[in-house]
């Protein structure tokens, strides 16, 4: 069946029914990028619900918040798993490193997108070149950049059917979702920051605020993507 097929097919469907036919269907080769982020705990929930052996995964560039890797312990403890860790290449963080330094960054877009190239998307083409579906938490309302995304598209360089179950989901429900079930949260989420990345590249923002105004915010938002999702 082609992506149009599967988007007319699943139209109407719940996100619970969508990741039900996937991960029925693909087992371990279906897999959830999980940032640890309020939208990647709510499928991880769902996820581990459908299939206790589900498999998810996180990339860990060396960057996170120290709160990232205590609700990454409190997600395998709650749920007896152990989230797949995929980290960059050592050699590739040593020569990023001699090039532009510790925090090279902030100094140009391109030195921003080859850090998130060595740190995410290298280890994320590898997670992927294992995989036949590739699940994410992306909602349309996050940014200008993902208001035309589908429920289920191709992605034409990792080879992969990628699904975004929550798309339609708006930020109330997946809070009301995460509050009904208990899910284990960041708690960065409760001080400001709705949407969190690397500690060096995320801050909080005002009550209200874009959503991902805190992300690479010395940049302009239509090059607030890191790569990872491209078409
Ligand atoms: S990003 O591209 O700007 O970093 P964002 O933080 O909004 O993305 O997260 C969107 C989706 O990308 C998440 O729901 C998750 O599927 C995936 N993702 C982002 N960061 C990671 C990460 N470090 N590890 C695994 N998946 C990630
Ligand atoms: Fe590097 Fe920042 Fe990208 Fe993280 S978000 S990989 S620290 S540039």
């Amino acid at each position: 069946m082609n992506t149009d097929d599967l988007n007319q097919k699943f139209k109407n469907s719940t996100s619970q029914e969508v990741l039900e036919y996937f991960l029925n269907k693909y087992g371990a080769k279906a897999a959830l990028s999980s940032s640890f982020g309020v939208e990647d705990q709510v499928l991880t929930h769902m996820m581990l619900s459908i299939d206790k052996d589900a498999n998810i995964f996180t990339l860990d560039t060396g960057r996170l918040h120290p709160q990232t890797y205590s609700v990454m312990d409190a997600t395998n403890l709650k749920y007896s798993v152990k989230v797949n860790v995929f980290f960059p290449n050592t050699k590739s963080v040593e020569k990023l490193y001699q090039d532009q330094g510790i925090n090279g960054f902030y100094e140009s877009i391109e030195n921003r997108k080859t850090c998130c190239f060595v740190r995410k998307i290298e280890p994320l083409q590898r997670a992927l070149s294992e995989l036949d579906v590739w699940i994410t938490g992306l909602r349309a309302s996050q940014s200008v950049t993902r208001e035309d995304l589908n429920l289920i598209e191709y992605d034409e360089i990792n080879k992969v059917i990628k699904i975004n179950p929550l798309l339609e989901w708006s930020e109330e429900k997946v809070w009301d979702f995460v509050k009904k079930h208990k899910v284990p949260y960041n708690s960065l989420h409760d001080e400001g920051f709705p949407s969190i990345g690397c500690a060096p590249c995320t801050r909080a923002v005002e009550a209200g605020a874009d959503v991902r105004s805190g992300r690479w915010w010395w940049e302009n938002p239509e090059h607030k993507e890191c790569g990872l999702h491209i078409k």
